[in-house]
């Protein structure tokens, strides 16, 4: 067997594409989503995040109002500058690239920002509108497996999904979702206490691989005809590389191929599904304020 590789580039493309009509529908009634990018110091992924988002925000016709502090910058100067677009009318989201740098406080940064304005869906306000299913703004990464799940056909219904991997951003959140009455899996969370990891994910009709550590799913740990989705995006060093390192993910994807009827590559998988729903929050950020949604 072979599983069909999901192409999360082409669906991603499909859903700016989408963004970039509506963004124009409500421009012509007045309203220019704007999306402001914050960006403390030069790491690297960090970086290469924010790249991507500016040029997602020009592809669907979004203002990028980013702005650059240098690593040193103070704590306070960075609330101020959250509190300035929190306050300015023609800034409809903003997004606080993580992490920060490590004199600064993470959760005292995302709490100051306004929940209206939240488009990461990081904000404690959003994180739980999204567990008692009201709305809010979804988490772009969890949001984007599920739009994948849903746009490959995958059934979640009465499906056991395994998760491997509780962070804020993508673990916790993708179990939520997952369980949520409108998918209607049955979930189990694993992460670095569990013991005898391969033993829940043979269980797996869906594993989502959320733990960022390169390989560490091999094909033995996936139950034949499951569903994998990798979230992982991890630099490994590769001389042949222009770069010298590239990019893999938490499964050991060759192998699983052979196992698995489904699956996402990396890269080109859950990631650019990543930003596409970032662009897709802005809007509806754009949308509420408007008063449109
Ligand atoms: N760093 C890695 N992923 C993310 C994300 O989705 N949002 C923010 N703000 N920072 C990140």
């Amino acid at each position: 067997m072979s599983a069909t590789v999901i192409d999360g580039f082409a669906v991603a493309a499909s859903v700016r594409a989408q963004v970039a009509e509506s963004v124009a529908a409500l421009r012509e009634k007045g309203t220019h989503a704007c999306l402001a990018v914050v960006l403390v110091g030069e790491d690297p992924a960090s970086v290469s995040y924010v790249t991507g988002k500016a040029k997602a925000l020009a592809e669907v016709g979004m203002l990028d109002r980013s702005v650059h502090l240098p690593a040193d910058a103070a704590e306070s100067e960075l609330l101020a500058l959250v509190a300035s677009l929190n306050a300015d009318p023609g800034v409809h989201g903003i997004l606080v690239q993580l992490p920060l740098p490590k004199h600064i406080n993470e959760a005292k940064v995302i709490m100051a920002i306004d929940p209206a304005k939240d488009v990461d869906g990081f904000h404690p306000v959003s994180v739980g509108n999204m567990v008692i299913g009201r709305p809010g703004f979804l988490p772009c990464t969890p949001h984007g497996v599920m739009v994948l799940l849903r746009r490959a056909g995958i059934e979640t219904n009465g499906k056991h999904a395994v998760v491997v991997g509780r962070s804020n951003i993508v673990g916790k959140p993708v179990a939520i979702l997952l369980a949520a009455r409108q998918a209607n899996a049955t979930v189990t969370v694993c992460h670095t206490g569990t013991k005898d990891l391969a033993s829940f994910t043979r269980q797996a009709d869906i594993l989502v691989a959320a733990a960022g550590k390169p390989r560490m799913i091999t094909a033995d740990m996936i139950k034949p005809g499951a569903a994998v989705i990798d979230v992982g995006v991890n630099r490994v060093e590769d001389p042949t590389a222009k770069k010298g390192f590239r990019l893999v993910g938490d499964v050991d994807f060759a192998p699983a191929c052979e196992v698995a009827s489904f699956i996402t590559p990396v890269p080109r998988g859950v990631g650019p599904m990543t930003i596409a729903m970032l662009m897709e929050n802005t809007l509806l950020a754009a949308r509420r304020a408007a008063g449109e949604a």
